[in-house]
């Protein structure tokens, strides 16, 4: 019997959540450098392309991806940030940073607890509540759907972790009328199209996607404009 795609990424995960923070520091800079090489001394890929650290800690991030994150941010203004894996913090720094300055609340999950023991030393001072766990398990579920997102009256869940479109399908039936949804590492592909197509159905709008495409920026951002299949906070949710 073949084994699918998302068993392939349960074991690879669970091997990674084996390594070392260094072990696994090195390994994504090793990933890095060999998928940007040829940015170093090129302005535009230098903006778009290129992995930065950021506090002194490496990002999974382009700049241009936490530009556009800083505009969603500041038109939406939300009360609370829900970011999907936390990698090694440093995004999720940024997030508490914005928060604490603004009024809001974030929200991480990571599955791989050592990888975010660097940023971690300055949670305390932030509003960020931090959990370690399972981001498809019925626990962390039950406490996004009960806690996290109850009652608030605009909400950013930005997809990180394993499964974007896993991820995507998930949260967009949590939120409500003007909440958004991001994601990361978005290339204009046609399997992409049909995420955008069935978040269309579900009410949503896409948020400057020519832009972000055109940009190569690697995100995508989405509105949540009509309320077309109201999720029903007590009876659990929909995959
Ligand atoms: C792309 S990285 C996150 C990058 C981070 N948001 C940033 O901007 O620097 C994806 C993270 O998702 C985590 N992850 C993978 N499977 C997960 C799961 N089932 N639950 C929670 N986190 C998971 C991985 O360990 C990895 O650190």
């Amino acid at each position: 019997m073949g084994i699918s795609l998302r068993q392939v990424e349960a074991k690879q995960t669970a091997k990674r959540g084996k390594l070392s923070y260094a072990e696994r520091h090195k390994l994504a800079i090793q990933h890095h450098k060999k998928q940007f090489a040829r940015s170093e001394y090129d302005p535009v890929s230098f903006v778009s392309r290129t992995r930065i650290n950021l506090f002194g800690i490496l990002v999974q991030q382009s700049l241009v991806s936490i530009a556009g994150i800083e505009e969603v941010l500041n038109i939406f203004k939300p009360q609370v940030i829900l970011e999907i894996g936390s990698g090694f913090g440093a995004l999720t720094t940024y997030l508490g940073v914005w928060a604490a300055i603004n009024n809001a609340e974030v929200y991480s999950i990571e599955i791989n607890d050592n990888l975010v023991e660097k940023a971690k030393k300055v949670w305390g001072g932030l509003p960020i509540n931090y959990y370690a766990m399972d981001e498809f398990s019925k626990e962390w579920l039950d406490i996004v759907t009960k806690k996290i997102l109850v009652g608030k009256s605009c909400k950013f869940v930005f997809c990180d972790g394993a499964d974007k479109v896993r991820e995507l399908k998930i949260y967009e039936s949590m939120l409500d009328k003007g909440d958004i949804l991001g994601t990361h590492d978005w290339v204009k592909k046609e399997a992409n199209k049909k995420i955008c197509d069935y978040l269309t159905k579900k009410g949503f709008n896409s948020f400057k996607r020519v832009m972000w495409e055109d940009m190569n920026a690697g995100i995508m951002f989405w509105r949540k404009e009509m309320i077309t299949n109201r999720f029903v906070r007590d009876s659990g949710w929909k995959t």
